[in-house]
């Protein structure tokens, strides 16, 4: 069972960011299966971590892409990477620290935000590259 479908709704058509959409996909997937079967605290929080560091990790070569090709958007683009990321981290905290409780709810935020960055902002991004590529 998943929350998160890989379809073309969030599929743009970039080799390189696709295929890190597709594994950040994939891991929240794990993520929210490992909420639902109730795993083990730990278990979880290791899932969580490796979805921040997965994440820090794309949106560091997507940041790259977009320097590289002088994106004209970068800033608003990075800054939603920076709100995501302190989000998730900040859940982790309170995780640990015991002030949040692990529940679904964490999973819909992740998927809810993703469709959402990966429809507008990231399929802008992309639209740009193809553009500046010749390929439209
Ligand atoms: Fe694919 Fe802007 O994150």
């Amino acid at each position: 069972m998943s929350i998160l479908a890989w379809d073309k709704n969030i599929i743009l058509d970039h080799p390189i960011i696709d295929q890190q959409h597709q594994k950040l996909v994939i891991l929240v997937n794990e993520f929210y299966e490992a909420i639902r079967k109730k795993e083990a605290n730990s278990a979880i929080m290791e899932l969580l971590q490796g979805l921040i560091d997965y994440t820090e990790f794309h949106f560091k070569d997507e940041q790259n892409l977009m320097r590289l090709n002088q994106y004209p958007d970068y800033l608003p683009h990075v800054s939603e990477h920076r709100k995501f990321v302190a989000h998730v981290a900040d859940c982790y905290t309170r995780i640990s620290e015991g002030k949040l409780v692990i529940s679904l709810e964490i999973t819909s935020f992740l998927r809810s935000w993703l469709v959402e960055h990966i429809k507008v902002t990231d399929k802008k991004l992309c639209t740009f590259l193809a553009q500046k590529s010749g390929k439209q």
